[in-house]
């Protein structure tokens, strides 16, 4: 069980977004952004299940930026199962789903498609890293992928943004790469490019 808000659209027809907070967020954080994306989807946004001193995260960390991969698994494991039980409590599409998750979020949203071809139809991946390496990885195909990264992210070198697409799409996925001046901070310059990119791509 995860603790979760969930809103149907106006129009059934587009995807569910599912929303993924970061670190010491909560269900409530992305609720506006998704209003900004698509106003008529709907939404199924999440809180993470760890706590890192009282701040809810969707997987433990041994230190920033350094993984517990072992909870990483179980608890993509764990999302991907939540996604499955929602889609039949709220009879939607579990193939039209749509993550946008920002840092800790995001990280979970890529872990899920290193994981699993048919968790989701596509993803906006605010500031993510790469959750693991050296997995096989699942066929991404028609999959599109979206990255907002921040040249002077401090959390996330470049390096490892130009990384996580090249995995991406090695998998089969279409993957695009914004980038902004700024560092970790999600701006509203960066949603809104998302947003030209979802309404053009998806
Ligand atoms: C993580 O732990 O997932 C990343 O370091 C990003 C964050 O701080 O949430």
């Amino acid at each position: 069980m995860m603790q979760h808000i969930f809103r149907r659209g106006t129009n059934e027809e587009k995807p569910v977004f599912l929303l993924l907070h970061g670190t010491g967020g909560t269900e409530q954080d992305l609720l506006s952004l998704a209003e900004i994306v698509d106003p008529e989807a709907s939404v199924l946004s999440v809180r993470g299940n760890v706590l890192e001193n009282g701040m809810p995260r969707f997987f433990k960390r041994l230190a920033e930026g350094v993984f517990d991969e072992e909870d990483l698994v179980f608890r993509t494991k764990e999302l991907k199962d939540f996604l499955a039980q929602a889609a039949k409590d709220y009879q939607f599409d579990p193939l039209n789903v749509i993550a946008i998750g920002y840092s800790n979020g995001a990280n979970i949203a890529a872990s899920l498609l290193f994981h699993y071809a048919d968790a989701l139809k596509g993803a906006i991946l605010h500031h993510p890293m790469v959750p693991l390496r050296d997995i096989p990885m699942p066929d991404l195909t028609g999959i599109d992928v979206w990255i907002g990264a921040g040249a002077n992210d401090p959390i996330c070198p470049k390096e490892e943004s130009v990384e996580l697409q090249k995995l991406l799409e090695e998998a089969g996925a279409s993957v695009e790469i914004h980038w902004e001046h700024a560092g970790h901070q999600l701006t509203m310059e960066e949603v809104k490019a998302a947003k030209a990119w979802y309404e053009q791509s998806l």
